[in-house]
């Protein structure tokens, strides 16, 4: 079954879908492992940094969007159906493992959702709207993902910025978050908005569908100028301070010119300009965060095997 990593921050251009394309390409490319890219954002950035305009517009074409899939958990009576597995787009960039489900710069219409869904709510439980509500939520993307679940070893979500309803729908179904920022005070107040969001979610559902979701680690992106001296020393501090070293990718992912030419190629840097600082660096990241992933996953065992020793 496939690990389900959600990349959020509630602020924008923190570096998001390019952490999520190119640990994607890395994961893929210098790990063999199975990826599958989902971009959950209408700005479409991870669709058209792993295929070309052209491409994006004959998947529009053939249905071939995450739109037809959403639509299809929202209204499931429509006539004709779509399959994730033939919506998904595979060898991206010609590497094997690397897919990608493309995302639609109209992905749903919000007028539609809350009108279906208070129709839905009058008619099956006595007009409760948060009930659907919360059953639309928990499971939108996890209904859409689950015949794919056993083809990847990774399904990485590239989330909008801000706090969608798509958002809401990866984080509840995702077993990690993965949090890229820049080490400056709008980028780490938006960790801090996204982590209150989460344990509300946890809230939320503690009782019915406890979430599994776990921060898998913060990694920066650095600006140039931010990177000079104290300032930046003292927000390291403070991350530091809140999610403790472990927490932290220890790979900082470094401002390269090479990643937004790549971008200009409808490639990740990782496959465009291999040998550039910023490729390494994801790929450097990417053997961090399957380490990461490890010392949680045993830890996990661990703990399962003291709670069976506490049962006896
Ligand atoms: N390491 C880097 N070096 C140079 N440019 C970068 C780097 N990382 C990201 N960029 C550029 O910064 C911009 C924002 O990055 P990106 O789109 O990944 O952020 P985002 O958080 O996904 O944004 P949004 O919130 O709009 O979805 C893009 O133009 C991208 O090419
Ligand atoms: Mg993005």
């Amino acid at each position: 079954m496939a690990y389900i990593i959600a990349t959020a921050n509630m602020k924008g251009g923190v570096g998001k879908t390019t952490l999520t394309v190119n640990l994607a390409a890395a994961l893929a490319k210098h790990h063999g492992k199975r990826v599958l890219v989902v971009d959950l954002d209408s700005q479409i950035s991870a669709t058209l940094s792993l295929v070309s305009p052209h491409k994006f517009d004959k998947l529009r074409k053939e249905k071939r969007t995450l739109k037809y899939l959403v639509n299809q958990v929202i209204q499931p009576f429509g006539e004709s159906k779509t399959y994730i597995k033939d919506a998904i787009e595979p060898y991206i960039g010609n590497v094997k493992g690397l897919d990608l489900l493309s995302g639609d710069i109209d992905i749903y219409d919000e007028f539609m959702v809350s009108e279906i869904l208070h129709q839905k709510a009058l008619r099956f439980v006595k007009d409760d709207f948060q009930q659907v509500w919360n059953q639309l939520e928990f499971g939108l993307i996890r209904e859409i993902l689950q015949p794919a679940m056993t083809d990847y070893d990774f399904i990485i979500l590239d989330c909008a910025p801000g706090y969608s309803l798509l958002t809401r729908s990866a984080l509840v179904c995702s077993d990690f978050y993965l949090l890229p920022a820049k080490p400056e005070p709008l980028s780490i107040i938006g960790i801090q908005l996204l982590e209150r969001r989460i344990n509300r979610l946890r809230e939320t559902y503690k009782f019915d569908n406890p979430l599994q979701i776990e921060l898998i680690g913060i990694a920066f992106t650095l600006s140039g100028n931010l990177l000079s001296g104290r300032y930046y020393k003292q927000v390291m501090r403070r991350v530091h301070d809140d999610f403790g070293k472990a927490k932290i990718f220890t790979t900082r992912i470094p401002e390269d010119v090479n990643v937004s030419k790549a971008v200009d190629r409808f490639q990740p840097v990782v496959f465009a300009h291999p040998k550039s600082s910023g490729a390494q660096a994801f790929v450097k990241l990417s053997q961090e965060f399957l380490h990461k992933l490890q010392t949680i996953m045993d830890m996990r065992q661990q703990k399962s095997k003291l709670n069976l020793v506490n049962l006896d």
